[in-house]
């Protein structure tokens, strides 16, 4: 066991000073307290002494000791908080980021605006209480055209228009319409039901054609439902779509399936050469014939149907002048529809 030599304190002390002055990280200090503040140091064997100095020595002795003990505690705790800031620095050095910076990350992909369009159509529809209906692609003639009321003749059914299958009677739907026929015979009357889907008809792929659309189709039948009602009805799923401002009115037409019949037309603000109205899909009320097809007695029930292109809709809200991108997948197109979520467009706010 060392003497009690203030000397020996001294010197050690401050060469602990010295030691957690130059320590270069937490590792190092915690090294040099080891040294020269552990158990085994000089300063605690020394405060063992203390008990057996004389009587008259003992008070210095551990008053020196005292004053030693809290500068090189002190010291110690300097350091480590010199140190601690140090690595805290160098962390916030070494690992900056630098957002500025090009990127070279994969896209990844998303939904198809179109897929989005539908959800927010279809959320239109059952806010009004309608619930969503569906049918399938590859269609029966029967459902597509003959329960339509579409004579056997009328040129729709030609195979320039319809695309046939090789089993006999089996087409692919040219719109969603076949599934009014379906829903009234599944779900009877009265009933209200919107439809999206796919339609094929043989056009070739141009800046406004495609071979592949979506339509949205409407069914309502009731007591007591007339053309009124149908106009309310797109008006507000007009406004839901372009807007507030935005205005319909429905022009005389012909359909097989409704009668009276007309196309629905949108007024465009701005419409690329000044401001009109644009077509937006077909609608009327619901042919007796239709309704007597499905066992529903026209006496006693009326109803309205409608038929809008997605597609057209879709463009419309965002000025998408050609098809192309709508059908090509690129990804970078379908990126512009996330941010700013088409999907909360419903309120009204764009007014295409
Ligand atoms: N099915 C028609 C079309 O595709 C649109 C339509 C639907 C018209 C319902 C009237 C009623 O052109």
């Amino acid at each position: 066991m060392p003497d009690f030599n203030i000397e020996q304190l001294n010197k050690s002390v401050s060469d602990g000073i010295l030691a957690f002055g130059n320590a270069k990280n937490i590792e190092e200090l915690k090294k040099a307290k080891t040294v020269y503040l552990s158990d085994k140091s000089l300063i605690s064997e020394s405060s063992k002494l203390i008990g057996v100095l004389p009587a008259e020595k003992r008070a210095e002795a551990g008053k020196v000791l005292g004053c030693l003990r809290t500068k090189i505690l002190d010291e110690y705790n300097a350091a480590e908080v010199r140190l601690k800031n140090e690595a805290l620095q160098n962390l916030l050095e070494n690992e900056y980021v630098d957002i500025s910076l090009p990127f070279d990350r994969r896209i990844s992909g998303t939904r198809h605006p179109l897929s989005e369009l539908i959800d927010t159509v279809s959320d239109f529809f059952t806010s009004l209480g309608w619930t969503i209906a569906d049918g399938p692609e590859l269609e029966a003639e029967w459902f597509n055209f003959d329960a339509l009321n579409f004579a056997p003749d009328h040129p729709a059914r030609a195979m320039q228009d319809t695309f046939y299958t090789t089993c006999p009677n089996l087409v692919l739907r040219t719109h969603t319409s076949p599934v009014q026929a379906r829903a009234m015979l599944s779900q009877g009357v009265p009933i209200y039901i919107a439809v999206p889907g796919k339609v094929f008809r043989s056009d070739e792929l141009d800046t406004t054609h495609t071979p592949v659309f979506h339509q949205i189709e409407g069914l309502a039948v009731d007591k007591g439902l007339n053309m009124t009602h149908l106009k309310g009805c797109l008006e507000i799923f007009a406004k839901a779509m372009f807007g507030q401002a935005a205005k319909t009115r429905i022009r005389p037409s012909y359909f097989p399936f409704t009668e009276p019949s007309g196309e629905i037309d949108v007024w465009f603000e701005a419409k690329k050469g000044g401001s009109g109205w644009i077509e937006w899909g077909g609608c009327g009320m619901v042919h007796p014939n239709v309704l007597r097809s499905v066992g529903v007695d026209p006496n006693i029930y009326t109803g309205f149907a409608f038929g809008i292109g997605l597609e057209r809709t879709l463009n419309l809200r965002h000025g998408i002048t050609d098809m192309h991108d709508l059908v090509e997948g690129d990804i970078r197109f379908a990126h512009q529809f996330i941010q700013g979520g088409i999907n909360n467009r419903i309120d009204g706010d764009n007014n295409a």
